[in-house]
């Protein structure tokens, strides 16, 4: 293992992708305490307080050639730029290939030119579609039930194959729910954000499914973090890793947990019609802990914290989950 040891240290150059969104924010700020220098290549411009150490180049993924301008030389790349939204795959799907299959084949392409140490692709847990077990292991059969999961696995295979063919040293990480500070409201589709935002406003949680027996792997953002850095230090290219805590929670257990942190009983509201949904959505991460790797943020902790941050009225979740739409609302054109 040790021949494939990247690490992330002063004197090493990252480029991330995708680094002004939620989890590459948090990303970009974990590197540059490790003193790694950090390029960010997004579509949206640098936000305002930006460290000044921090590069930013303009890039539409979409676009080979924005694609080949924009690089620049690094040791180590973190793919995580796309549309991370499942609702907005049903609504776009064209959009969500363009930008999330075709836009990885365009940056491995590009990569290959000047290939750097390790690339990191941040897959979703959602390729694995039903689970058929629980815990589920990296070698859980694929059968995706959404575009955005369709576009995900096609972005895994695209890594896969330039590892294959080109020697292009990749590693892949399957996110599970991710949840934490930073999260926007209009595409954030976690349960966890959702309830504690509801909450907050003092009205009741709408909840998807039997709160029963729908369970799921969260994990904070910061310990998501923390296992992308491991895979890329300590991974094996070729190989895919689950990045969650091994923990399954309930729906009705995350809303008492988010009743009990904020010190006022939740008041949950189940639409338990809607049964074609992924039940018992919890990682196996015992390859992942055979790096080392060990959850840091007990789920309570990690949702006071962000009912701290969010404050009394926090703005209210605008994308309930859908998995289907008759097929005259979806966008099929060029965006
Ligand atoms: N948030 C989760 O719960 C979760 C779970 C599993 C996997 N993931 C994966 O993690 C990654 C990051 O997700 P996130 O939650 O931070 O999403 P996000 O929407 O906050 O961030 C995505 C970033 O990609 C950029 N981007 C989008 N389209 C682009 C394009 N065409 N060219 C260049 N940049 C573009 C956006 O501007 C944004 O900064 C995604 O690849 C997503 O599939 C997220």
């Amino acid at each position: 293992m040790t021949d494939h040891v990247v690490p992330l240290t002063t004197g090493t150059r990252a480029i991330v992708t995708g680094g002004h969104g939620f989890v590459g924010s948090h990303l970009v700020a974990a590197l540059r305490r490790r003193g790694v220098a950090v390029t960010v290549l997004d579509v949206v411009p640098p936000p305002a307080g930006l460290p000044a150490d921090v590069g930013h180049r303009p890039v539409d993924l979409r676009d080979p050639a924005s694609v080949r301008a924009a690089l620049v030389p690094a040791d180590v790349v973190f793919h995580l730029a796309g549309n991370a939204s499942g609702t907005i795959s049903v609504d776009r799907p064209r959009f969500d290939f363009e930008t999330n299959a075709e836009g990885t084949f365009n940056l491995f392409e590009a990569l290959l030119d000047e290939p750097p140490r390790r690339v990191t692709y941040l897959s979703s847990a959602m390729v694995y579609g039903r689970p058929e077990c629980t815990p589920m292991p990296e070698d859980h059969p694929l059968r995706p039930f959404l575009p955005y999961a369709a576009s995900k696995l096609a972005g895994e295979h695209i890594a896969e194959s330039m590892c294959e063919s080109y020697g292009l040293p990749t590693v892949i990480g399957r996110a599970f729910t991710i949840y934490g500070p930073g999260e926007d409201p209009r595409r954030a589709g976690g349960e966890v954000s959702q309830f504690v935002r509801w909450h907050l406003n003092g009205r009741p949680i709408p909840a998807v499914g039997d709160a029963d027996r729908k369970t799921r792997d969260f994990a904070h953002v910061h310990d998501l973090v923390h296992g992308l850095m491991t895979i890329t230090e300590r991974g094996t290219p070729g190989e895919v890793y689950n990045l969650g805590t091994g923990s399954e929670t309930s729906l009705r257990e995350l809303a008492d947990i988010v009743g009990r942190v904020t010190g006022r009983p939740a008041d949950l509201h189940c639409d338990d019609e809607v049964l074609d949904d992924s039940y018992r959505h919890v990682a196996d991460i015992a390859k992942l802990r055979a790096l080392g790797y060990r959850p840091r943020v007990p789920l309570a902790e990690g949702i006071a914290d962000l009912a701290r941050t969010l404050g009394e009225d926090p703005e209210l979740p605008s994308n309930p989950a859908v998995f289907h739409r008759p097929p005259t609302l979806v966008e099929t054109g060029r965006s």
